[in-house]
Formats: C-alpha cells, sequence, structure tokens
C-alpha cells in the first residue's frame, strides 16, 4: 500500500470544501474540510476560534470553513485557514490509513467469508500449545475467527480451568448467565440431582441459537472445550453460520429480510425468581453498506412481542421465513467433540446447536466461558501491530448484532 503522493502532483482544493490527494498507486482520496479540522483540533488543543476553557466541543460549522492555501511538507498535509487564520498538520501516512472515499473504505473491511457446514469441517485444528507460544500461529486463528466466526482447537489440556488460560489471549472474560467459567454437563440420571439435566445441561436435541439474546448485549466470543464426553456417545456439536442464512434470505425472500434488519424482537430470560431480563434487538444486523454482520435468534429465549398491531402477523412469518434458512441441512456443520477438542465461535453470527443424546450412557461435559467482542478485536489490534500487520490493526470490524 502506497502511503506517498504521485510525484509532482500537489494537494487540490474542490470547489465542495475538500481537499483531493492522488497516491502513488493511483487511488484518490478526498478529505472534508470539517474532517480534517475535527482530527487536529481534538478537545486537548482546542479551535482558535474558541474561547481557551470553552466548554463547547461541536465540531465547526463546514460552511464557514476557508483554505487559504494547503502544500505538502516533510511528509505531511499543511492546511492554512483563512476562516481564522490557524494553520493544521496532518501525516500523509495517517490520511492514507483514514481516507474514507469508497475504495479505501471499503478495503478496510474484513472479508467476512460465509460457509456451508462440509466447509467448515474442512477447516484447520489449531494445536493449544502452539497457540500459547506462537504470536503468529495465535494471529492466523484471530484472522480465522474473526472472517469465518468459528476456529477449532485440539489437544487441550483435558483439566478443569484449563479454558481460562487461552480465552484470556482474546481479552478478558466476561461473566454470562451461567458464570465466568461453567460447565455443560449432564450425568447418568442416577447421578444427576434435582436441578441437572435440564436446557443447556439436559440430553435433548437444541436447535441453532445464539446465546443470551435477551441481553442488550449478548456474549461475544464463545469458548465450548469439551473435558468429557462417554465413549460411542452422541451431544454432537452443531455450528452453522448465521450470516449465509441471512444472505439466502435476502435473496429468497427480500421483504422478510428487510423486516428482520429493521424490527427489533423482544427476547426474555424469566425462568427463576433471579431473572427478569427482557431486550429488543434486531435478529439480522446490517451495516450502512447494507452488509449483513451480525445476528441474534434463539427459539427458547423469544419473548413475548410488543410490537404495533399491524407488524405481528409479518413479525412471525418473517421470523418463520430465516428459522426454515437456519434449518437448511447443508449450513450444519457437525462435530462430536472429543475431550480436549475446542470450538472458538463469534456469538454474534455463528449459532450453535446439539444433538439429543443418551445420558445414561456417561458423564459429557462442555466447560464455556466468553469474551466480548471488542475485547477479542482489542486484542487482535494490538497483536496485529506488535507484528507489523498495520492493515489489520487498522481494520474496521463490525459491531456484530450491535450494530
Ligand atoms: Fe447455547
Amino acid at each position: 500500500m502506497s502511503k506517498t503522493l504521485r510525484s509532482g502532483c500537489e494537494p487540490k482544493l474542490l470547489p465542495d470544501r475538500r481537499v483531493e490527494l492522488l497516491w502513488a498507486d493511483g487511488e484518490v482520496s478526498r478529505f472534508h474540510f470539517v474532517w480534517l479540522r475535527q482530527q487536529h483540533f481534538h478537545p486537548a488543543i482546542g479551535r482558535p476560534d474558541l474561547p481557551s476553557g470553552s466548554p463547547l466541543r461541536l465540531p465547526d460549522d463546514p460552511e464557514r470553513l476557508e483554505v487559504e492555501r494547503c502544500h505538502i511538507d516533510a511528509g505531511e498535509l499543511v492546511v492554512d485557514w483563512r476562516n481564522d487564520g490557524a494553520q493544521t498538520r496532518h501525516a500523509l501516512t495517517w490520511l492514507r490509513d483514514n481516507a474514507y472515499d469508497d475504495a479505501l473504505r471499503l478495503a478496510r473491511k474484513p472479508d467476512l467469508r460465509t460457509w456451508e457446514g462440509v466447509q467448515a469441517s474442512q477447516f484447520q485444528w489449531h494445536d493449544w500449545q502452539t497457540l500459547l507460544d506462537d504470536d503468529e500461529a495465535l494471529f492466523e486463528l484471530f484472522t480465522q475467527l474473526r472472517d469465518r466466526g468459528l476456529a477449532r482447537v485440539n489437544n487441550a489440556p483435558v483439566a478443569d480451568g484449563e479454558i481460562e488460560q487461552m480465552a484470556r489471549r482474546f481479552g478478558e472474560l466476561r461473566a454470562t448467565d451461567f458464570g465466568v467459567i461453567t460447565d455443560i454437563m449432564s450425568r447418568p440420571t442416577a447421578e444427576a440431582g434435582r436441578y441437572a439435566n435440564i436446557g443447556a445441561g439436559g440430553y435433548h436435541e437444541l436447535a441453532p441459537h445464539t446465546d443470551e439474546g435477551w441481553r442488550y448485549a449478548p456474549p461475544g466470543i464463545s469458548f465450548h472445550l469439551c473435558l468429557e464426553q462417554p465413549e460411542g456417545g452422541s451431544g454432537t456439536s452443531r455450528l452453522c453460520d448465521g450470516l449465509l442464512a441471512a444472505e439466502r434470505l435476502r435473496a429468497h425472500d427480500p421483504e422478510s429480510f428487510e423486516f428482520l434488519t429493521r424490527v427489533p424482537y423482544r427476547f426474555a430470560a424469566a425462568r427463576n425468581p433471579q431473572e427478569r431480563f427482557f431486550a429488543q434487538g434486531r435478529i439480522i444486523v446490517t451495516d450502512l453498506d447494507e452488509d449483513i454482520i451480525g445476528v441474534r435468534f434463539s427459539d427458547r429465549t423469544l419473548g413475548v412481542q410488543s410490537l404495533p398491531s399491524d407488524l405481528i402477523e409479518p413479525a412471525y412469518r418473517a421470523l418463520a421465513a430465516f428459522a426454515r434458512e437456519l434449518y437448511e441441512a447443508d449450513l450444519t456443520y457437525e462435530h462430536l467433540l472429543t475431550p480436549g477438542e475446542m470450538h472458538i465461535f463469534d456469538n454474534h453470527r455463528v449459532l450453535h446447536a446439539r444433538a439429543g443424546f443418551d445420558p445414561e450412557a456417561g458423564v459429557r461435559r462442555i466447560q464455556q466461558c466468553s469474551v466480548d467482542r471488542e475485547e477479542f478485536h482489542n486484542s487482535l489490534r494490538q497483536l496485529a501491530e506488535r507484528l507489523g500487520y498495520q492493515q489489520a490493526a487498522n481494520m474496521t470490524l463490525p459491531s456484530g448484532a450491535l450494530g
């Protein structure tokens, strides 16, 4: 990527209050006056037209800005402002890294590659110890998780709590409905006790869902490490790419797709006296470019809907249309985790499910924890910077089901 200007090219002032730069690699960037000024006069510096100590922190009025002249000096764009006599300087490397004309702005978005089940079953298994020892290997996993929402790890120590040292490489652990590090566990009935073997800890089949859609911000990156699995057992893990299901819905039923990106649904958890969680969220989230960036969906925690009357029937129609896409068999990746194997997935994109199984076959125990997505993205950027991958460090990462 070039961060120098085409030789002999001076910055050009455009009549619509922008400065145009031609880069050596042929890209063109145009920067609005107000954008340049806002970057330079951050609150600590203050603006010359505001009295010192002024509490006003609003940006300039774009229409009042006038440029006397601009030129390049020592790798910086230098702008002399006619409206208040100030001079601002902007490093070319920084301008290139943050240029927002479509070509360069879109190039900073990750390539979210959707997958079918059969493709996921070919995804690499990352070795646990290598990830702990080798930052390059960890970065490779990070980028796969960023782009596909799923990564697989094997050869993990089969011991209580070990999951924490791996998850901490992704960011601070988050407390979920189940605690910080918890088990999804079923035991043979005779050992189960009064509260075991219900819900996720049961042995019934679970349909594809994202966890805790009833929180405003559901858990981000989920870790499922298998610690116990009976010989010849079942309880196969199933994962599917919500982005692919949403893409298919957009192609097959654009009306339902549009509805789900616009109308928030209520999800709820009120299963015991300690829980009165209700949250509204869009089931499919798109960004400004209409790219699909997140999914929130669970059949078991769909709440009592409170929508304008004329939206009630369309809401259930759209929900069913999306569920049918999610349940298409080719979407589903299936794998029976054996002790030491772990799935890591983006709970704002990838839905997880489980086949039913016979609880009398023995103990099935999956240890789980989660890290918020912004924690993961923060760790990814820091690792990218440390390893010298500036492009990865500077990406605009999607905010998932919250976008
Ligand atoms: Fe779950």
